[in-house]
């Protein structure tokens, strides 16, 4: 089938390579020119496994083309994948929804033949039948239908979730050909007998946010039990084993640590708080702001122990931090627990060395006043004290004998707690997490 995806980043980048990879003619549609001459050359702007082999053998065959032109994408297809950012408004919980409405307001009136628009980005509930309403009036002489199929991929795993997704939702008006389309795309998935959900617009809206509320609430929790545990000398790893062997907990996003941070799960639940309460329910997510809370309370504790450690002061120290990225396996900084505790600590006059193995260009246009390392050793050179943000499976293999020769003090914290702790102690290291 011939389609088009509006937006080239994380998300559709992803889905694009993937969508031709299932078998469907796509041409991407990015309005960005300096990352649409790389996608148009085979390159991936960011690093994302699997993505770059996936998306040249797709450009090199022709089956996946990219351009900036609306006009090319009203000729070319009559179904219409939506995938842009919606980000955080600034100084607001609630989402941007400017790139959504644009790509409708820019699409819409180039139609010459009837079209299906299906929404991948996460909005608000209320997005679909907001953007429908909006569609009737710019079409012109065409049926245009709006419906939502979110998207659920990981970084650093978004080739495997698209192609091999949990479930497929998709949230259509009744009477449309949304569930019909939707199954000839997915037919290999659905054959395979992924789970194929069809609800209305908004409760396939909700899926998502419902989903990603969930999964920022399993981090909170596992690291609220983490204070209570520092306060009772507990260990919340093994907690976190112990009730992960429950089926109905289970062990995964149980990780405590630094908490969440990336361009999803944290805007996502403000703007669902935002959401619910314009719609007259924010009793009913109050909680989320305590999810929030306790999370950002993971990096202002960091910065805490690392002053600890340094002897009650950070000013004049030396600090190596190791991992800038949001999470391992992907070079996205947004809102990365991990910069905003190094911005932390060198506000509090200490010099910062960070290193990354992905990250480096993003990390360095976000926070430019930072020192950037070329290696972890060379970040670690005369530190006073070593923080391990981000759990790169390079850092939890670092030789701490090798290590220590380098560093002005033995101080580690492993703020992923990643690290193989007694072989650290071992080597005379003042471990904390
Ligand atoms: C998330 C959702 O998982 C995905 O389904 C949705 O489509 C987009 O948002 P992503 O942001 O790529 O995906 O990362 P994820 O793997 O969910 O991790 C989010 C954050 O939570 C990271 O900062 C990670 O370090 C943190 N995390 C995750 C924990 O602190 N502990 C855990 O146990 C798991």
């Amino acid at each position: 089938m011939r389609m088009v995806v509006l937006g080239l980043g994380y998300l559709g980048a992803t889905h694009a390579a993937c969508m031709a990879e299932l078998g469907h003619e796509v041409l991407g549609i990015e309005v960005v020119p300096e990352k649409r001459a790389q996608l148009a050359a085979g390159e991936v702007p960011f690093y994302e496994p699997g993505l770059p082999d996936l998306l040249k053998r797709h450009i090199d065959a022709g089956s996946l083309k990219v351009s900036g032109s609306y006009a090319d994408a009203a000729d070319f297809a009559d179904v219409f994948f939506i995938a842009v950012g919606t980000p955080q408004k600034k100084g607001e919980y609630s989402a941007d929804l400017s790139y959504v409405d644009s790509a409708l307001e820019e699409l819409v009136p180039l139609l010459t033949r009837d079209a299906l628009i299906l929404g991948k980005s996460t909005v608000p509930v209320g997005t679909a039948l907001r953007l429908s309403e909006r569609a009737d009036e710019l079409a012109k002489d065409v049926q245009v239908e709006i419906a939502w199929n979110p998207e659920f991929l990981r970084e650093g795993f978004a080739v495997q979730d698209t192609l091999r997704p949990d479930r497929i939702v998709l949230g259509a008006f009744a009477g449309g050909t949304a569930e019909g389309t939707c199954r000839e795309i997915y037919k290999s998935m659905i054959d395979a007998e992924t789970p194929f959900i069809v609800t209305d617009p908004p409760t396939a809206e909700l899926v998502k946010t419902a989903a990603n509320a969930f999964l920022a609430t399993k981090i909170s929790f596992i690291n609220a039990i983490a204070e209570v545990c520092d306060a009772a000398g507990a260990d919340v790893a093994a907690i976190a084993d112990a009730i992960g062997h429950d089926a109905r907990i289970g062990r995964k996003f149980l990780n405590a640590g630094l908490g969440f941070g990336g361009g999803c799960l944290p805007k996502d639940i403000r703007a669902f708080m935002a959401r619910a309460g314009e719609l007259g329910a924010a009793e009913a997510l109050s909680f989320l702001r305590e999810v929030d809370n306790v999370n950002m309370r993971r990096r202002t504790r960091m910065v805490e122990v690392t002053r600890e450690v340094c002897g009650g002061s950070l000013l004049g120290k030396r600090i190596a931090v190791l991992g800038a990225a949001f999470k391992p396996e992907s070079d996205d900084v947004r809102d990365s627990p991990a910069l905003n505790v190094a911005g932390q600590i060198q506000l509090q006059g200490a010099s910062v060395s960070v290193y990354d193995p992905k990250a480096m260009d993003n990390s360095r246009k976000l926070f430019p006043t930072l020192d950037y390392a070329t290696s972890a050793a060379d970040a670690c050179a005369a530190a006073d004290a070593v923080l391990v943000l981000t759990e790169w499976q390079e850092f939890q293999i670092l030789d701490p004998e090798a290590l220590g020769q380098l560093v002005r003090q033995r101080n580690v914290i492993d703020g992923r707690m990643c690290l193989p702790s007694e072989a650290w102690i071992d080597a005379g290291w003042t471990y904390r997490v």
